[in-house]
């Protein structure tokens, strides 16, 4: 059955302040918000930050379960569950929440090709947490002609490590633990980056930014580092 609406709609790293008119305009027409967990009973941080601002009294307001694991058979049981809840639910009109941009790691994508054959599905940007983590810790991502590259941090260890041509590059989903975190950043050093900075709870209460690694990493956390050391000045 086709007509039936499901917007993937990004509520912005924290401040509810950052959501979209857009975003909170979709969320308050929804008859139904799905929001992601990594487990049974854990609370949101999108679902926290829309109740903010949107109407979420009188919704079916349903979490998903996205583990965190690599085990295949184990994820696979899950998005089909997710996919079961999502065709089985009464809507016309539902939102998918998202913390920060649906373009960047989100869990959606792991439903979509199941959903889409059954649902008109839209997307509605949010901004992302790299931009505003970059931001709160005063500086810019990128200028001039600098090349910018995203990773996950979380299979870092398996990468090529390959970093060339990228004049700032953004670690999301840190390893929670210390130890790893710290060999990253001395690795970044070695390969030339001048500046490693560690954002955590950007935008929210909480908010870390800092040139050590804190001794309890949360897992709203990234790195950012950068060659580049200081910003153009000119004379006047
Ligand atoms: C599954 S990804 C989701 C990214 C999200 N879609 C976005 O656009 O920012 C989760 C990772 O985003 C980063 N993250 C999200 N919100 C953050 C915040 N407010 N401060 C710092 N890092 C954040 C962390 O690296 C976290 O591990």
């Amino acid at each position: 059955m086709r007509n039936r609406r499901l917007y993937v709609v990004g509520v912005g790293p924290g401040d509810a302040e950052l959501m979209t008119l857009k975003a909170k305009r979709v969320i308050d027409a929804s008859d139904w918000v799905f929001y992601p967990v990594k487990r049974e009973g854990e609370k949101s941080i999108a679902y926290d930050i829309a109740k903010k601002v949107c109407e979420l009294e009188g919704k079916r307001t349903v979490s998903l379960v996205f583990p965190m694991t690599k085990d295949k058979d184990v994820l696979e049981a899950h998005w089909r569950r997710s996919v079961k809840t999502i065709l089985d639910a009464d809507f016309e009109t539902a939102s998918f929440i998202t913390l920060g941009d649906p373009s960047i790691y989100c869990t959606y994508f792991y439903l979509h090709e199941r959903l889409r054959p059954f649902l008109d599905v839209f997307f509605v940007p949010g901004v992302s947490s790299f931009s505003a983590c970059a931001l709160s810790s005063g500086l810019p991502l990128v200028i001039r002609n600098e090349a910018l590259a995203v990773v996950s941090a979380s299979h870092l260890e398996d990468s090529g490590w390959n970093l060339d041509g990228f004049d700032t590059v953004v670690f999301m989903k840190v390893p929670r633990n210390r130890d790893r975190l710290i060999f990253l950043r001395d690795r970044l050093f070695a390969m030339g980056f001048k500046r490693v900075i560690f954002a955590s709870r950007c935008t929210m209460a909480g908010e870390r930014i800092t040139e050590e690694i804190p001794d309890d990493v949360e897992y709203i956390s990234m790195l950012m580092a950068f060659r580049r050391d200081g910003l153009p000045t000119f004379t006047l």
